[in-house]
């Protein structure tokens, strides 16, 4: 009988490795627990938290959740306990898992982050992901993502202060996503995370109202998924750090496009709500793409696109 060969699904992120390329997007996973009810997600490869900040945060008055033709609009408006009440809350669960934890931290100053990314090392998560979509105060409440000085010098400073993987969360809301991907890089940051969420609004015709009471809000789900492949074949052909690839993946086959347009790896985000178990019926798929594919490595298909030029 012929020996299979093993499929290896191993993936190094430079110094974050994981034991696969699937994990979740930061805000549709909760703090892990919420999922752990429905399969073993010890199973990912790494679980993004929801958004940390310094003060718990109550968020933006409903309706905060509206769907959309394959895709939906949110505007939670950064919920979250606070630094205090994740310490307390959920980490402790969060440190009996045996994959990576990453949390997501955002802030309205560059101390904020300091501060949050500083807390997250001394507890020994896994890597930071800073979530740059915020406004900040002392710039007069330009986003640091939009913005190319307030997004290097936030990247620098905080690259100053802590050695433990720095992932930079990019916003599609700029005309030029490489600009941002370059100086993610440039400033210190060890991997890049894309896309974050399109704005978008909806109005209901009937009442005249926007459906959502922040009336614009965050686009996510399948809706956003060519543009968010397109933007990380770009950052791919622009930068050597690694990218983690997000945006309306759903299924194994959203994956591998994401892989295949440059991504070392992936996360899902509104998949889960649609199916709680998502995550791990892409880990399967891939494996099982790349055993009828003949890839043993997934690390081989990272921006193994082929173009159309390579058929003549
Ligand atoms: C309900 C909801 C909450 C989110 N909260 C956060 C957050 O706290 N921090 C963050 O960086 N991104 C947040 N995101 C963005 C997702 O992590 C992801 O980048 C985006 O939704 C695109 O992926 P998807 O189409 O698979 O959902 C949120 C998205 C949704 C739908």
């Amino acid at each position: 009988m012929a020996k299979k060969t093993p499929i290896n699904l191993r993936v190094n992120l430079g110094k974050l490795k994981l034991k696969n390329p699937v994990m979740t997007a930061s805000g549709t996973f909760g703090y892990g627990k919420e999922y752990s009810e429905f399969f073993d997600i010890n199973k990912l490869g790494a679980i993004v938290v929801k958004g940390i900040s310094l003060k718990p945060m109550k968020g933006n008055p409903s309706p905060r959740i509206c769907e959309t033709p394959s895709g939906m609009l949110n505007a939670i408006g950064l919920q979250n306990p606070g630094l205090k009440g994740f310490m307390k809350q959920q980490l402790p669960f969060l440190k009996t898992l045996k994959t990576k934890i990453i949390v997501n931290i955002l802030g309205n100053s560059v101390d904020d982050y300091i501060e949050l990314a500083e807390a997250m090392e001394s507890v020994g998560v896994d890597a930071v992901e800073l979530n740059v979509s915020c406004p900040n105060v002392k710039k007069g409440g330009i986003a640091f993502g939009t913005e190319p000085f307030a997004f290097e010098e936030l990247i620098t400073e905080v690259r100053k202060r802590v050695k433990v993987p720095l992932i930079t969360k990019l916003s599609p809301n700029v005309t030029d996503i490489k600009q941002f991907a370059k100086i993610a890089e440039d400033s210190g940051s060890d991997m890049i995370s894309l896309i974050n969420t399109i704005t978008g609004m909806s109005i209901d015709i009937r009442t005249r109202r926007p459906r959502i009471a922040n009336i614009t809000g965050g686009l996510s789900g399948p809706a956003i998924k060519p543009v968010a492949v397109r933007m990380v074949w770009e950052c791919s052909r622009t930068v050597k750090i690694p990218i983690i690839g997000m945006g309306g993946i759903i299924s194994p086959e959203d994956a591998i496009e994401f892989i295949l347009a440059g991504a070392s790896a992936v996360a899902v985000g509104t998949g889960n709500f649609i199916n709680p178990a998502a995550t791990i019926e892409i880990i399967k798929g891939i494996k099982s793409y790349m055993s009828t594919e003949g890839i043993t490595s997934v690390n081989d298909l990272t921006g193994a696109m082929r173009c159309l030029k390579d058929r003549l």
